[in-house]
């Protein structure tokens, strides 16, 4: 397995359109596997082919694992897909607002909306059909990284402009959120 360059804006092909995928090969599983090391490498929660610039209608997706009470990841607890010729086909009318990054897009977060439930239809990494229902940040993921196969980006959909930050001043006004908060809300006895 190897480690893939991950492009960033403004490379022209994380606008372009990605094929679909029809051989399920050997070279494709290659890819995957390349691909699926890249994400963890990078600490990502999803990669896009055309992130590592393949024009193809494939994303890996990570998600973040469940913590005990004193911070440490459970075993299991992360689930790892594999979305080829992804096409979304519900949404729930419920939309959420929340905070992304962008491999492609580094140093940089923003808020976006997204829907808070999906219902994806696709095919996994040696061509059988699938259809699953996400919810919540698995969704929101989902959401993002079909947007890259379709050359759409993050930072298309911001909820206004000013909501981008670079990764330090978001920390800030995160801290400085909290210390209000803490104002308002003092806690209980000592
Ligand atoms: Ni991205």
């Amino acid at each position: 397995m190897s480690i893939l360059p991950i492009v960033t804006i403004p490379d022209k092909g994380l606008r372009q359109k990605n094929r679909p995928v029809t051989r399920f090969d050997a070279e494709l599983q290659q890819l995957i596997d390349n691909m699926i090391e890249t994400m963890r490498e990078a600490n990502g929660v999803g990669l896009a082919a055309p992130q590592v610039g393949r024009p193809l209608q494939l994303a890996v997706i990570e998600t973040l694992p469940d913590l005990d009470d004193e911070g440490n990841e459970i075993e299991g607890t992360r689930d790892l897909y594999v979305i080829i010729n992804p096409e979304i086909f519900w949404t729930s009318r419920e939309v959420t607002s929340g905070i992304e990054g962008c491999l492609s897009i580094p140093g940089y977060v923003g808020e976006v909306d997204r829907h808070e439930s999906i219902r994806v239809r696709g095919q996994d990494r040696h061509g059988r059909k699938f259809r699953m229902r996400l919810y919540d940040w698995t969704a929101r993921i989902f959401q993002h990284e079909i947007d890259h196969l379709n050359g759409e980006l993050y930072i298309d959909k911001l909820t206004g402009p000013e909501s981008i930050w670079t990764e330090e001043e978001y920390e800030k006004l995160r801290e400085a959120q909290k210390a209000k908060q803490d104002e308002h809300d003092p806690m209980m006895g000592d």
